[in-house]
């Protein structure tokens, strides 16, 4: 192998000699062409990396002081909140942070629903999205586990005791998933290996395969439109920017208002009204005593109402597991020739956005007691939330479009 030559000196030079950094941030950032009409959403995907580390170094921190075991968790954290040295501003970002994650990453996909960002070619950005949100749910849900508060415990009891529904294999696996015949300290020791060392890797692969995979076709936009397309005589695309300065300081400004909200809700409303941490999780775990209401965090609520919407247990964990896994479909489901809502006609914006009513009010659902009138309205979303995807292809080819532009568009 021949010798790498580098343009550049000193430290850098030496490392470039090395290995190419300087390719590296060039191909992925200094020369990376992004299109120049990105708005508002195009935010969620950097602040989804920013709350990523965030959760990551915070629970790293809490990891110096936590106790995985039965006897000792609750207090432990009791003890990071009242004497570990700032600890309880580390809980509270980590606490916090799971919500927001959740807030960011939803929008995010919502955004890739709006502009169509998922079809041919970035398909698979899409699906490795998908694996990301599932790993995403069962990160939040282990760590949730871990204070073994009242919640902790009782949540842990109705998500595990789901798996005892499959035919056959369930009630033997609800043993092997728990270690024990309720959720208990071997529960507490294996749901702490898989949230802090197994699955933050898995997610932080599937990340950097994420990007890499939208580096290699490119960024969609919000007219859908293909920059490569339309290049200049040096081969650059014309309604690119290179992604740094350009982007890099709209991502900061994006951080800047981000972490601000995010300071809000830590310093002022860290439990956010039973939303973000739930009162009933202040209470010590107490395998005697059933919580009056047990219900997951906010995030979790669309799937549970669904869950509590079917009169059969086994039938409704399938639903539930449906409703993210159908997720997969979606760029085979959709059969527009045009991307972007704005060229789409009114059936695909009708759909839309009572698909988005239905996830909303599912999950406003899932934080009631479930009342009659509240399981037929929670019925009716669910086969809204569902039908949205089994129409798809009906209503995505028939609509009407609207002439796409050539060139990207710009508001001011
Ligand atoms: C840890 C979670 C995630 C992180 C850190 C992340 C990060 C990113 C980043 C930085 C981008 C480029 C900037 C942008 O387009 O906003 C992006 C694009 C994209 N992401 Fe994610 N993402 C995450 C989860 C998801 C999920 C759950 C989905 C969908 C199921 C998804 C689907 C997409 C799509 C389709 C694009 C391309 C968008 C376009 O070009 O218009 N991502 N992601």
């Amino acid at each position: 192998m021949g010798e790498r030559t580098s343009t550049m000196t000193g430290v850098l030079g030496w490392l470039d000699q090395r290995m190419p950094v300087v390719d590296f941030w060039n191909k992925h950032v200094g020369q990376y062409y992004a299109p120049k009409n990105f708005n508002v959403w195009y935010y969620f995907g950097s602040l989804a990396l920013l709350v990523l580390v965030n959760q990551i170094v915070t629970g790293i921190f809490l990891t110096m002081h936590y106790k995985p075991s039965a006897a000792e968790a609750f207090a432990s954290v009791e003890y990071i909140m009242r004497d570990v040295e700032w600890g309880w501003l580390i809980r509270y970002m980590h606490s916090t942070g799971a919500s927001f994650f959740f807030i960011v990453v939803y929008l995010h996909m919502f955004r890739a629903l709006l502009y169509g960002s998922y079809q041919k070619p970035r398909e698979l950005i899409w699906v490795l999205g998908v694996v990301i949100l599932l790993l995403m749910m069962a990160e939040a849900f282990l760590g949730y586990v871990l204070p073994w508060g009242q919640m902790s415990f009782w949540g842990a009891q109705v998500i595990v005791s789901l798996f005892g529904a499959i035919p056959i294999i369930g009630p033997d696996l609800v043993i092997f998933i728990q270690g024990d015949y309720l959720p208990s300290d071997a529960t507490i020791n294996r749901f702490f290996a898989l949230h802090v060392v197994a699955l933050p890797i898995a997610l932080l692969l599937l990340v950097v395969l994420h990007l890499g995979a939208l580096h290699e076709v490119g960024s969609n936009n919000p007219d859908g439109i293909d920059i490569k397309k339309k290049k200049d005589a040096s081969g650059k695309p014309l309604d690119g920017i290179p992604f740094h300065p350009y982007y890099t300081v709209k991502d900061l400004f994006g951080a800047g208002v981000f972490l601000s909200l995010f300071a809000f809700v830590i310093f002022f409303e860290p439990t956010f009204g039973d939303l973000f941490l739930e009162y009933d999780n202040f209470a010590p775990a107490d395998p005697l005593v059933t919580p009056a209401q047990i219900k997951p965090v906010w995030y979790f609520t669309p799937y549970y109402a669904m869950l509590r919407a079917i009169p059969d247990k086994f039938f409704g964990v399938v639903v539930m597991g449906a409703a993210v896994l159908i997720l997969f479909l979606v760029p085979w489901l959709d059969r527009s020739p045009v991307r972007s809502i704005r060229y789409r006609g009114p059936l695909t914006k009708i759909a839309l956005a009572a698909f988005a009513t239905a996830f909303v009010v599912l999950g406003y659902l899932g934080l009631q007691a479930g009342s009659e009138t509240q399981t037929l309205v929670a019925r009716v979303c669910t086969f809204i939330y569902f039908g949205f995807f089994v129409a798809m292809p009906l209503f995505t080819k028939i609509d009407s479009v609207k002439p796409v532009p050539e060139r990207v568009t710009m508001h001011d």
